[in-house]
């Protein structure tokens, strides 16, 4: 049978310029927002990715009118044309973030009938917190069978008090709420990026969101929001895939159209483990002293501004050649650390405790064949393959599809002994 896998070459340290694609994270989220619109919107800086094209086959399956021009990465949506509410449970279980039809959905019509999203098998990942949003702003939800039907004549503002920090919570509060009546007022807010990203948008097409990257978010619903232009931010989480891919390899990487302020706590953790990092305007690079062995360090995942729960699996591969005992607390998910096995067979030493992975530094990793289990997984893998003695062969690398952008052409611009094959 044909297996489709990325094969590397590892052992080159990465070098040269890279420019970041718009985050996956924010494009998911922003896409469904267009449905809020009474008119046509255009999104730039839109990825080429699985993930993005999930979301364009649901939003035409509902009646939008969709375009998407991948080589300039700008989205075309009319929603005038929306004909129903109901999501099919094969395109729903297809990404994570269909569940942002439901708040999409209820503010464009007071109705939605949207199955339990899928994403990555990384724990149970409920979204009993984004229930709680919708019927705190008045819906009816009915969540039995698998499928969330809601329906809502007249959404009214509210207060919104999250029991834990949901990213997916809060950006779906902020879609219901947009054109709820009256104000709402979300506590205990994510603060990622993406969540002010959203909010922006947002606004950007007449909406009132206040707060937005703060813990306490107000919005004033209003009757009516307009098409839009916006340009979403660059991926937070590519942006620090490739910083940590080119300190794992020794290199020098110069990375263009990202954000350094929303990469400080990844910055700081590499500044610790011995590499050498600077930032100004929209670029970061990242150098490494080759003589110098990296150093072991402690990471807890959290969320924003904390270290990213998304880059504890690519950093994890880089720990695996640190010297020292480095520890990785992962607070977030329960079950992300299935790509230690495969680093464990590419000769890592690690020791995983309930929530924390103990990483014994190693002299190198050796390439093998290895299956990635989750996009993240997948991330870490490539930098693992990236690092390692010898051949690297990485199967089911469809996960890595799902958020990054021409990853292979990206790392072979940077030297890297990258392909995409098909095994037969
Ligand atoms: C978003 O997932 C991201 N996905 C994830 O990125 C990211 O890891 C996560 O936020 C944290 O930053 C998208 O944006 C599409 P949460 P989400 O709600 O919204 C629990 C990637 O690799 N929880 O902040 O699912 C949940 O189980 C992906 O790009 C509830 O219990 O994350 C988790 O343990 C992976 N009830 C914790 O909260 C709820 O109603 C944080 O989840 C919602 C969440």
């Amino acid at each position: 049978m044909a297996r489709d896998c990325m094969r590397i070459i590892g052992g080159t340290a990465l070098s040269g310029e890279v420019s970041v694609s718009g985050g996956k994270n924010t494009s998911v989220a922003a896409i469904p927002a267009t449905l809020l619109a009474d008119g046509p919107c255009v999104l730039e800086n839109i990825p080429d990715i699985d993930d993005v094209h999930a979301l364009i086959d649901i939003l035409r399956s509902l009646g939008a009118q969709v375009s998407f021009d991948a080589d300039r990465n700008v989205m075309k949506v009319d929603p005038t044309t929306v004909n129903t509410c109901v999501v099919s449970r094969e395109n729903a279980q297809r990404l994570r973030a269909s569940y942002y039809l439901m708040g999409a959905l209820l503010g464009r019509l007071g109705e939605a009938e949207v199955p339990l999203p899928g994403g990555c098998p990384i724990g149970p990942r409920p979204i009993d917190q984004h229930l709680k949003a919708f019927r705190a702003l008045g819906a009816e939800v009915d969540d039995e069978g698998g499928v969330v039907h809601m329906k809502a004549p007249e959404l009214m503002g509210s207060l919104i008090s999250f029991d834990i920090v949901t990213v997916g919570g809060t950006i779906n509060a902020i879609l219901a709420a947009a054109k709820a009546e009256g104000v709402t007022l979300i506590q205990n807010a994510a603060r990622e990026p993406h969540v002010v990203d959203v909010a922006n948008l947002i606004n950007s097409m007449g909406g009132k969101v206040r707060g937005a990257g703060t813990a306490m978010i107000r919005i004033t619903g209003q009757r009516h929001l307009r098409g839009t232009n916006y340009a979403v931010i660059p991926d937070q989480i590519e942006t620090g895939t490739m910083m940590i891919a080119a300190a794992a390899t020794h290199g020098d990487v110069t990375i263009h159209n990202c954000i350094p302020v929303h990469m400080e706590s990844l910055t700081a953790k590499l500044l610790e483990v011995g590499v050498r990092v600077s930032a100004e305007d929209d670029v970061i690079r990242v150098w490494d002293n080759p003589r110098q062995a990296h150093r072991a360090v402690k990471v807890t995942t959290q969320a924003y501004p904390g270290f990213p729960t998304d880059l504890q699996q690519p950093f994890s591969a880089l720990l695996t050649t640190a010297s020292g005992v480095s520890k990785i607390e992962e607070t977030i998910f329960e079950q992300r650390f299935r790509h230690l096995d495969e680093l464990v067979r590419m000769g890592a030493r690690v020791d995983v405790r309930d929530s924390v992975a103990s990483i014994e530094g190693v002299p190198r990793l050796i390439g093998t064949s290895v299956t990635v289990t989750d996009l993240r997984a997948g991330a870490g893998l490539l930098v693992a393959g990236l690092m390692a003695e010898g051949e690297t062969v990485i199967l089911e690398p469809h996960f890595i599809d799902r958020g990054y952008d021409h990853v292979v052409e990206k790392l072979s611009g940077l030297g890297a002994r990258i392909s995409r094959e098909v095994l037969e």
